[in-house]
């Protein structure tokens, strides 16, 4: 791939959108997330609303693939919901697995590839309450779920990604702390700039839960490709920065991507970048321009996050699982998007083995706190719930159709 116009999607070219269950779903009762969302809606900390309804993709899952296809789309990454799937330690809802299986085969009747993700961010209320991943045992609760979800995944799924930003979720439990107010930014707990530390004992039992996952995956359904997501920094170092950028990100990144090492494929994840001074990370330069995250509009992200996945997990194949920017104004979206596909294909064609790519998100939705940072190709009426694909969505659909890179100008 050149990165000119015309340039064509490899041969079996994922070419999708992605979903999450507790952002989409609505009504996730049992999920942590639920209580916690009550309690800090209350005007505590920076949750600002609950999930709710959200997009009710529970039940209008098929309006979303109906549109997905229609698009152009030919791939369809959405999460099952374990806090659905296992209510309680052990019992097992054969009608939520029947719900999720209904969703796998929709989604080839109308001519999408799914790929299913096993657990994006949210765990059961119960599984929280043991302790959640740092407790003994996490591990062994997350493969038994996993093994029990087999009849979505057994067949018709060629790929399954096992945890959803495995480093986001060690850094969410001070990143938690400061949403519900319970530390303010420029604690200990909480950088004014940058990611708070991942905890030591979560990153070494989500690295331990993702290989149970991958052999409990493996044990019922041998066929299926089994990788995890990770978020990408893309860090980059100022003149002085790079043993702090080296420190920065090891514990943060990296020591995830190398855990994908002998894995089927890795999922990157990128959306903006963070610049790292001699003394750590810095905020977003006055004069950046912001998405609705608060994050400097930089597409170059993700060719950076692939070379980098590239260079620290060698011989993986790469599959972008998320990409995208929160905001009110589609035309950025199309320009971003185009310069990140850009540097996508600046990227393979220096050698990065990338094999798909899904947009975050299909829809605009519960975006952890609030419904405010659009992501969405498809705009979602908050009381309607109906659904509006946005001028992105048709450019960047089409391409499933023609096989061919989209740039800014088609
Ligand atoms: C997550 C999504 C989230 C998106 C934008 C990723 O961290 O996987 O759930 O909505 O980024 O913040």
């Amino acid at each position: 791939m050149t990165g000119s116009h015309h340039t064509p999607l490899p041969e079996g070219f994922l070419w999708g959108a992605s979903t999450s269950a507790h952002q989409t779903e609505g009504g996730n009762t049992n999920s942590d997330w639920w209580p916690m969302e009550q309690g800090a809606a209350a005007g505590v900390g920076h949750i600002q609303e609950v999930s709710g309804d959200a997009c009710d993709s529970y039940h209008r899952w098929r309006e979303d693939m109906d549109l997905l296809a229609g698009l152009g789309f030919t791939d369809y990454r959405f999460s099952i919901e374990w806090a659905r799937i296992e209510p309680a330690p052990g019992q097992f809802s054969q009608a939520a697995i029947a719900h999720y299986r209904r969703m796998v085969e929709g989604a080839h009747e109308r001519g999408l590839r799914p790929m299913v993700t096993l657990h994006h961010f949210t765990s059961p209320r119960w599984f929280a309450e043991r302790g959640g991943w740092a407790a003994a045992g996490s591990g062994e609760a997350f493969a038994r779920y996993v093994e029990a979800a087999a009849p979505v995944y057994a067949e018709g799924v060629d790929h399954v990604c096992t945890i959803n930003e495995p480093n986001m979720i060690a850094i969410m439990v001070p990143l938690l702390d400061l949403m519900l107010g319970k530390t303010e930014p420029g604690d200990h707990a909480f950088p004014t700039a940058g990611l708070p530390l991942p905890g030591e004992e979560a990153t070494e039992a989500l690295v331990r839960a993702h290989r149970l996952a991958v052999e409990a995956v493996k044990s019922r359904a041998p066929h299926v490709r089994t990788g995890w997501s990770v978020a990408n920094q893309v860090s980059h170092a100022l003149p002085g920065g790079e043993a702090a950028r080296e420190a920065y990100l090891r514990p943060r990144e990296d020591v995830f991507l190398e855990a994908a090492r002998g894995d089927d494929w890795l999922g990157v994840q990128a959306y903006t970048r963070t610049l790292i001074g001699p003394d750590g990370p810095l905020p977003v330069p006055d004069d950046a321009e912001l998405t609705l995250k608060g994050w400097e509009f930089y597409p170059g992200a993700l060719g950076d996050a692939l070379r980098h996945a590239a260079a620290t997990a060698p011989g993986v194949p790469l599959i972008v699982t998320e990409n995208g920017i929160a905001t009110a104004d589609d035309s950025r979206r199309v320009a971003y998007t185009a310069g990140a596909l850009q540097a996508m294909a600046a990227a393979m064609a220096d050698g990065a083995d990338v094999r798909g790519y899904f947009h975050w998100s299909a829809l605009d939705n519960y975006e952890w706190g609030s419904f405010a940072p659009t992501f969405g190709l498809i705009a979602v009426d908050r009381h309607t719930f109906a659904r509006t694909p946005k001028p992105s969505a048709a450019w960047l659909g089409a391409a499933g159709r023609s096989r061919v890179l989209p740039t800014a100008a088609n």
